[in-house]
């Protein structure tokens, strides 16, 4: 019997909304405003320490959460693809097995522009933690990196988007109410119990702990030559 039951866990659902504004405070603050990069390098590390989090929550988080609940091969993602086009679709309590590709691409696309920020300068007043320790060419290919992955992310979130509002309005199925209050209406038994929170807080402890290690401690105090 279909009940209305949890199945997006809340820090899952923090980390979708907490990743949808920064990437926007990512955009506002290097492409908008100006004077804005000490935020948004800060934003950049969050960014990065959602990553990791979205990562070992992979994991470790409840079902619908877990690489091996959505993650499926090319044919699976290619039998759902064709049927798309059919009247009737199977139904997926979690991700469907072409939607959840939006994990792994998020993962390294997020992750490559996070971490090439780390070594990005902006030719004026800014440099990330890490620029002065690569050579130049390297400073040259994050450079590059840290420029086009922004392409490429807003080709994926207009697909994401564009994907989420069919199923919304077209297919009439509620997914974005989903990704607010975490219930859908299921059979009660493919639900979730719990969303594990306290495990979810002791990780973001533990991940900030690390971000602060990286981008403040261990950053390397190299002397760079300026010209006045
Ligand atoms: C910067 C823009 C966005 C990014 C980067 C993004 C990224 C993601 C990611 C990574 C997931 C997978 C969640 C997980 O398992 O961790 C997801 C799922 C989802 N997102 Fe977004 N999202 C964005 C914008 C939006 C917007 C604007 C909406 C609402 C209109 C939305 C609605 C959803 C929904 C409903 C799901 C669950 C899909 C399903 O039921 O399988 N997203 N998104
Ligand atoms: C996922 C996280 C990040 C996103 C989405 C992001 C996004 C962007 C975008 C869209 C630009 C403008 C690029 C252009 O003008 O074509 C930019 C520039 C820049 N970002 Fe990031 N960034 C992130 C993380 C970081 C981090 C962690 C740092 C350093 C701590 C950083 C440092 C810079 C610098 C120095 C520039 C200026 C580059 C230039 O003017 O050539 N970014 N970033």
């Amino acid at each position: 019997m279909q009940k209305r039951t949890l199945v997006w866990d809340l820090p899952l659902r923090i980390f979708h909304w907490a990743l949808v504004s920064l990437i926007f405070a990512q955009w506002l603050t290097a492409e908008v405003l100006e004077g804005y990069m000490d935020y948004h390098a800060v934003f950049g590390y969050t960014l990065l320490g959602l990553m990791i989090f979205r990562l070992l929550w992979g994991f470790v988080g409840p079902k619908h959460a877990r690489f091996n609940d959505f993650l499926r091969g090319p044919k699976a993602i290619w039998q759902y693809g064709q049927s798309l086009f059919s009247r009737h679709q199977p139904t997926y309590t979690g991700h469907n097995p072409l939607g959840a590709l939006i994990v792994p691409a998020i993962l390294i696309v997020v992750g490559t522009q996070a971490v090439s920020g780390l070594f990005t300068t902006d030719d004026v007043l800014f440099n990330g933690p890490y620029y002065p320790a690569i050579s130049s060419e390297l400073q040259g290919t994050m450079q590059w990196l840290h420029h086009k992955m922004f392409d490429v992310l807003l080709v994926i979130i207009a697909l994401h988007v564009l994907a989420i509002t069919s199923y919304q309005f077209l297919l009439k199925k509620p997914l974005i109410g989903a990704m607010f209050h975490g219930h859908k209406n299921v059979q009660s038994k493919s639900g979730i119990s719990s969303s594990r929170w306290p495990l979810a807080i002791v990780l973001a402890l533990i991940i900030f702990i690390f971000m602060y290690w990286l981008v403040v401690i261990a950053v390397p105090e190299i002397e760079l030559d300026y010209y006045y």
